[in-house]
């Protein structure tokens, strides 16, 4: 192991990640009521402009009227880009009147370190003159070639970024990518033609202790294809997925949660290890194949969500 280290900045459960409009506080009250980990209220590209003023002032008062943390849920809010002249706004009103409700803030689009930096310097501002005792986490879409370009220099970001998620829809425009499908498979590439992109935005997540998150399936009559989508996504070592659709929250609880036969197979190869090493013993082996360390640290994995689960 190298002496150089960066442990998970923040454990949170985060198997679903509900998109709602804050537009639609039908949809909002839904969301507080529905299975997601995770709901964020989306300021950005679900809301038209005529709208933008108006679920800006209902995602406040979404905030101030659920409690979300006793739903079981964390609460999110994505602003706009940076390139846009509603994002001071969307910070400045959603933290000057709800900073100390909503858990984290996503911010789109993001391209360089710079982009959070401004974020951060507003927030910080913001928390200091309301003298919030809370501390609103970041996270950042990686969505556009610049942002995968400097992925590894945004993960590095620090403070109080804790999570990247990959956005497939705003990736595969910049990126001028054939399809217009979110999130779907190009029958023209062999395999998956995300998996370059995922792979790499999750090693730059587990170098510097965040959490990998993938983003949207666009086709919600497809559930075959969702969970498909979800399970490479876990595959690579995301944490969980968007969903777009109330239908979806369940299928991505379902592919990011252990199954009980793994949660045993966890706990019995640290059962063997621990009596390995009794015997002097660093490797073992377990139904027939070999198991050392390195397995221990994936069963820990296993058994940390399974944790987080059952606390919910
Ligand atoms: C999400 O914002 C996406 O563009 O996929
Ligand atoms: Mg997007």
């Amino acid at each position: 192991m190298s002496h150089t280290l960066y442990p998970l900045k923040k454990q949170r459960l985060q198997r679903s990640e509900l998109a709602v409009p804050a537009s639609n506080p039908t949809m909002i009250d839904k969301a507080a009521n529905g299975p997601a980990d995770y709901v964020f209220l989306d300021l950005e590209d679900a809301v038209a402009p005529p709208e933008k003023e108006q679920a800006r002032k209902n995602a406040i008062q979404a905030l101030n009227d659920i409690d979300w943390a006793a739903k079981g849920k964390t609460v999110s809010v994505r602003i706009n880009g940076l390139d846009t002249h509603y994002m001071y706004r969307d910070v400045v009103d959603v933290m000057e009147q709800a900073g100390d409700r909503v858990h984290t803030l996503l911010v789109p689009k993001v391209g360089v370190p710079g982009d959070l930096y401004m974020v951060d310097a507003m927030v910080n501002q913001i928390e200091m003159a309301k003298g919030f005792s809370t501390r609103v986490g970041l996270e950042a879409l990686i969505e556009t070639a610049l942002g995968m370009a400097n992925v590894e220099a945004i993960a590095q970001f620090g403070g109080r970024l804790e999570a990247l998620h990959f956005g497939v829809a705003d990736f595969a425009a910049s990126m001028r990518a054939r399809t217009v499908n979110i999130g779907g498979l190009n029958p023209d590439y062999p395999g998956d033609q995300w998996h370059a992109a995922i792979a790499r935005m999750v090693t730059a997540c587990r170098a510097y202790g965040l959490r990998p998150i993938d983003g949207p399936f666009g086709d919600f009559s497809d559930p075959e294809g969702y969970k498909a989508g979800a399970r490479r996504a876990a595959a690579l070592g995301c944490e969980g997925k968007w969903a777009i659709h109330l239908s979806q929250v369940t299928f991505a609880n379902e592919v990011f949660s252990p199954t009980e036969a793994e949660v045993t197979k966890a706990r019995r190869i640290i059962e063997e290890l621990r009596a390995a090493e009794a015997q002097g013993k660093g490797a073992a082996s377990l139904d027939g194949k070999m198991i050392d360390a390195a397995s221990e640290k994936m069963a820990r994995n296993v058994l940390v969500v399974a944790d987080a689960i059952s606390a919910k």
